[in-house]
């Protein structure tokens, strides 16, 4: 049975950019609730950690460095089958191949600087959660 839980970050192009605001009504609305959240930015060896999976893949340099050059806010997002519709909602990795009304097709500026992470299973929103928040910062 799919989870009811998922994880995302709005990336700091779209921190950046003032579309936090946006991106977290459209999050609202589409039903999820908000279980835990912060602002933060990630140091160079954070941002590695957390992508530890990619370190073989030839973007996983400048993924780190993006995602270290500014401030995201990590969230714990509650709603049934949240992974897969959490991943519906924020559109294809490539805004260029993102649905109309996505996250992704509204606010992502490229490939790399893509608004908004939404985790791609049960288990990594479990780790990727955790990896942010500690059991006393959840509701
Ligand atoms: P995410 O994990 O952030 O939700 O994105 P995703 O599943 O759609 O994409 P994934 O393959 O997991 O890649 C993680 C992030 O790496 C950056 N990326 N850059 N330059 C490139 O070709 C490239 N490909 C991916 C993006 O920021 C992507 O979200
Ligand atoms: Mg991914």
């Amino acid at each position: 049975m799919a989870g009811n839980r998922t994880f995302t970050m709005i990336k700091p192009d779209a921190v950046a950019a003032g579309n936090s605001g946006a991106i977290i009504k459209m999050i609202e609305e589409a039903g999820f609730r908000i279980v835990a959240a912060k602002m933060l930015r990630m140091s160079a060896e954070m941002a590695g950690k957390f992508y530890e999976v990619h370190k073989e893949r030839p973007f996983y340099g400048e993924l780190c460095s993006y995602m270290s050059s500014g401030a995201i806010i990590p969230m714990i997002l509650e709603k049934d089958n949240a992974v897969e519709d959490f991943r519906k909602l924020i559109g294809a990795t490539d805004p260029a191949k993102a649905e109309a009304g996505t996250i992704r097709n509204l606010f992502a500026k490229s490939i790399e600087a893509n608004a908004i992470h939404g985790s791609d299973s049960d288990e990594n929103a479990a780790i990727e959660g955790n990896f942010f928040f500690a059991h006393s910062e959840r509701f």
